[in-house]
């Protein structure tokens, strides 16, 4: 009961307040968002083994890509545009999947300044090249799941050859 009451005023709020609110400004609107890539990656060996593949690969990757911080199941990174204008943080957790004694990998690159809702793929990119360059894309039992509401840009990234 106390539920249904708290429902309805909140429902009641909900609708003064948007008669409050001034209309929409014309589109296109400038939505500020950090856009960001997050991806889920399966491998069917050991997290030691991928985290330091992934660190080898960030320390060799060049300039664009600078390592933070690596911890056995923890690492950051930083990836800076050609450019030199747009900034990206990086993170990979590695957590061990008991069972089948592989990894899994939650991998995601944020853009620092707030950016338009379009990126080009810039963060998938900035994973996929990773992964691409060091050969984990072809490591055993490797899956990627992700989708275009985790991942700005996935389906359109010209990375993906
Ligand atoms: C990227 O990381 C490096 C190494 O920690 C740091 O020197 C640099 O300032 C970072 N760049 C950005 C844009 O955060
Ligand atoms: C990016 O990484 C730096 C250094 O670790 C951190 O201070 C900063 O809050 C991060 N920014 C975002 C947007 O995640």
């Amino acid at each position: 009961m106390k539920t249904l009451l708290l429902a309805s005023a909140l429902f009641v709020g909900l609708f003064s307040s948007t008669a409050a609110v001034p209309p929409p400004a014309p589109f296109p609107f400038p939505v500020p968002y950090h856009a960001f890539c997050r991806a889920l990656w399966l491998f069917a060996t050991p997290c030691a083994e991928i985290s330091t593949t992934i660190v080898q690969q960030i320390q060799v990757s060049g300039p664009q890509y600078a390592l933070v911080s690596a911890l056995p199941l923890f690492v950051k990174a930083n990836h800076t545009s050609p450019d030199g204008v747009q900034a990206q943080n990086i993170t990979f957790s590695f957590s061990p999947t008991v069972l089948t004694g592989g990894c899994r990998v939650s991998a995601q690159s944020t853009s620092l300044g707030f950016t338009s809702l379009l990126d080009d793929g810039l963060n998938y990119c900035n994973l996929y090249n990773l992964l691409s360059n060091s050969g984990l894309i072809s490591a055993p039992g490797f899956m990627e799941m992700t989708n275009e509401w985790a991942c700005l840009g996935y389906g359109l990234a010209k990375c993906k050859a």
